[in-house]
């Protein structure tokens, strides 16, 4: 089977991850067929594309898409994140952001959990506005959208995955003694969904108390629930606390199948290192796993995973024909 994957580089040290990354996909055996799309905060200074809906379309034919890095300093933020990434998470309905983290140390100390990251509600959506912006009388107002679909589909999915890990356990993690509304639609959805999965045990956290859990006590979690802010701040610290962010890796995935679902790493564009050869391609090698494991390649996913289990450092080449030579055996 050959598996036709979309390949959006984008910014800054975005390209070269994922070429590298699909080296290694393709040294785990699996037949790929790419094509790359120029899209990013470049392509926009350009020409003034983002992610026009003919693109969009053309993306809803792949098997999966490799994302990179987009956004670059010239552009003002929120531009290319609400216009390319945001959009394609809101439109291909990737509802679920899944960033793995795992540790592994000799002496006992390793930790191996996941986040659920809801993907297309909470404040992301761009409920809100601006009044008398730059006078005194400024008024800024920015909602956090949950419904009881989105709210649920995406817990269902985080008990569906405990259910198959060895823990079996799930956190729902939320700040339901400040934010009320939303909190209690959470909590009660989380309460109802748990009853149809006995054999999951669970609990819950405060975001704020998951901020010190992350760095003092990691192992207390197998897979945590949370909304789409809470999960993408919580996913930076999971990253710093799991070998650095040049580790981190993510899967934007639609689990309805609708459409591909699309793979990243957790970090940026980092213009500051862009054409040095020093970026760290592990996190694009370990969400092109992910991206493995999604279509049904999970045992070279697991190749690769264990392939960048011991770190590599060095050059951006250097690490991945490490990584590569490795997974080829
Ligand atoms: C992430 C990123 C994005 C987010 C930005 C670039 C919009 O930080 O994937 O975690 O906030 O979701
Ligand atoms: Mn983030």
């Amino acid at each position: 089977m050959t598996y036709r994957i979309a390949v959006v580089g984008g910014d800054g040290i975005g390209p070269e991850v994922t070429s590298v990354a699909l080296d290694v996909v393709r040294a785990a055996g699996v037949d790929i067929d790419t094509r790359d799309f120029d899209l990013g905060g470049a392509r926009y200074l350009r020409d003034g594309e983002i992610l026009s809906d003919a693109t969009l379309d053309e993306l809803r034919g792949f098997d999966a898409i490799l994302l990179g890095a987009v956004g670059t300093p010239e552009v003002p933020p929120g531009v290319i994140e609400r216009g390319l990434l945001l959009k394609m998470r809101f439109e291909l309905d990737l509802y679920v952001n899944q960033r793995p983290f795992v540790t592994t140390s000799g002496d006992g100390g390793g930790h191996d959990f996941v986040v659920i990251r809801e993907n297309t509600e909470g404040p992301y959506v761009g409920e809100g506005g601006a009044l008398r912006r730059g006078t005194p009388y400024e008024v800024a107002t920015q909602g956090s959208v949950n419904t009881r679909m989105g709210v649920e589909r995406c817990i269902r999915y985080a008990f569906e995955l405990a259910q198959t890990r060895e823990r079996t356990h799930l956190t729902l993690v939320h700040k339901t003694n400040v934010l009320t509304f939303a909190g209690d639609l959470w909590q009660r959805t989380f309460d109802e969904v748990a009853a149809e999965f006995p054999h999951v045990d669970t609990a819950y956290n405060h975001v704020d108390a998951a901020c010190i859990y992350f760095v003092q006590d990691p192992q207390r979690y197998d897979v945590i629930v949370t909304d789409n802010l809470f999960g993408d701040i919580l996913t930076d610290l999971g990253g710093a606390v799991s070998g650095g962010i040049g580790l981190a890796s993510s899967a934007n995935l639609n689990p309805a199948r609708t459409g591909p679902s699309m793979f990243e790493p957790v970090h940026g564009s980092a213009p500051d290192i862009v054409g040095t050869g020093t970026a760290n391609p592990t996190a694009a090698i370990l969400s092109a796993a992910l991206m493995l494991d999604f279509l049904g390649e999970s045992a070279a996913g697991d190749r690769i995973r264990a392939a960048c289990a011991d770190p590599v450092t060095g050059s951006t080449t250097h690490v991945g024909d490490t990584i590569a030579a490795r997974v080829a055996g």
